[in-house]
């Protein structure tokens, strides 16, 4: 009964609609408009729930930056050690001769992901960055 599928009817201004039909295409043959209208709710109510104060999430923090930027590499590295509880991993890709890319893989309750990612986003010299936040429980 829960997983029976109901229908509803959603109106949205026809430029809109057409770029939504272009990223179904994208998606592949296989995918239709309600599948790739479930995926993105799915991805929302992912979202949603990883910024719920005691959550435990997994994250993602995907970061580049230039190494030779002043003593960005010691900063992220302090306060990587003062997380250590929380730093599951970090991998670290030479892109060229100047940039640097990061992923930091985080563990904990989501504000505290949340925090101890700005806190890395923030530091001078991160060229850009993205957390992204994953929960084990299935919608
Ligand atoms: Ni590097």
């Amino acid at each position: 009964m829960a997983n029976d599928l109901m229908r509803f009817s959603v109106a949205m201004p026809e430029d809109l609609l057409m770029q939504f039909d272009a990223l179904v295409a994208r998606r592949g043959l296989a995918r239709n408009r309600s599948e790739v209208v479930r995926d993105l709710v799915r991805d929302a109510l992912v979202e949603d729930n990883c910024r719920v104060p005691g959550v435990e999430v997994m994250g993602s923090l995907t970061i580049v930056y230039d190494h030779h930027s002043s003593d960005l590499q010691d900063k992220l590295h302090s306060i990587q050690h003062d997380y250590y509880d929380h730093v599951i991993a970090t991998t670290h890709v030479h892109v060229d001769h100047h940039a640097c890319l990061e992923v930091i893989i985080l563990r904990g309750d989501s504000l505290l992901v949340q925090t101890l990612a700005d806190k890395i986003l923030g530091l001078k010299g991160i060229k850009n960055g993205k957390l992204v936040l994953a929960t084990a429980g299935a919608v």
